[in-house]
């Protein structure tokens, strides 16, 4: 068994977690370089928290809807709680509130999410209708550093897949979907062990 030090890593999900799944799941290997130690939603119903409990995992929920429009107050809730737990490393999977500036500065390198696109193409949101109406052949899904510009941050590992005849937007989002679960436990590997890194705002590998 590897005795190298597992990076404090949290998954904060809106949904139903299967990005989250696919690293529970690779994160159980004890040499994988982070240790996956806490789930956190901002909707306390969020499917994936129960999932993630079933795992063992340490849960949280944050609910933003008391802090309205102030979406900061909101984080700052939500990085106690990070803290409380000593979080190194932060997963954004299938997470729908933007953050701010704040927030994103204050976590820079240590934020990575999954784009359901080939960044920088379709950045926001219904990604998959937005590609088969531009008529791309290929689509695919992207792992990124978070910067406080949405859907802009620097490439760490990207998956294509093919267009094909006949698509609709849930067979196309499947596919993608596939290629999510198995390009983002590389990404969130290649971060934990350093080998990936944000630098100006850049990402280099090693
Ligand atoms: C994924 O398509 C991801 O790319 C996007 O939100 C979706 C989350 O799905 N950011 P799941 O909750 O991981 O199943």
């Amino acid at each position: 068994m590897s005795t190298a030090r597992r990076v404090r890593t949290a998954i904060l999900i809106s949904g139903r977690g299967s990005n989250m799944v696919a690293l529970i799941e690779a994160a159980r290997a004890a040499d994988f370089p982070a240790e996956i130690v806490l789930v956190a939603a901002n909707l306390p119903d969020a499917g994936g928290l129960e999932r993630a409990a079933a795992s063992g995992i340490a849960t949280a929920a944050v609910d933003h809807r008391p802090f309205g429009k102030d979406r900061e107050a909101f984080e700052r809730a939500l990085d106690e709680v990070l803290q409380a737990h000593r979080i190194e490393l932060i997963v954004l999977a299938g997470f729908m509130r933007v953050l701010t500036p704040w927030f994103v500065t204050r976590w820079q390198g240590r934020l990575i999410n999954i784009h359901p696109s080939l960044l920088p193409d379709f950045r926001g949101t219904h990604t998959h209708a937005r590609a088969l109406e531009a008529g791309v052949a290929e689509h695919g899904c992207t792992v990124h550093f978070v910067v406080p510009e949405l859907d802009a941050g620097p490439t760490i590992l990207q998956a294509k897949v093919p267009v094909l005849p006949g698509d609709d937007e849930a067979s196309l989002s499947a596919r993608v979907l596939e290629q999510e679960h198995r390009i983002y436990p590389q990404g969130l590997a290649l971060v934990a062990s350093g080998a990936a890194r944000l630098e100006n705002a850049a990402a280099v590998e090693t």
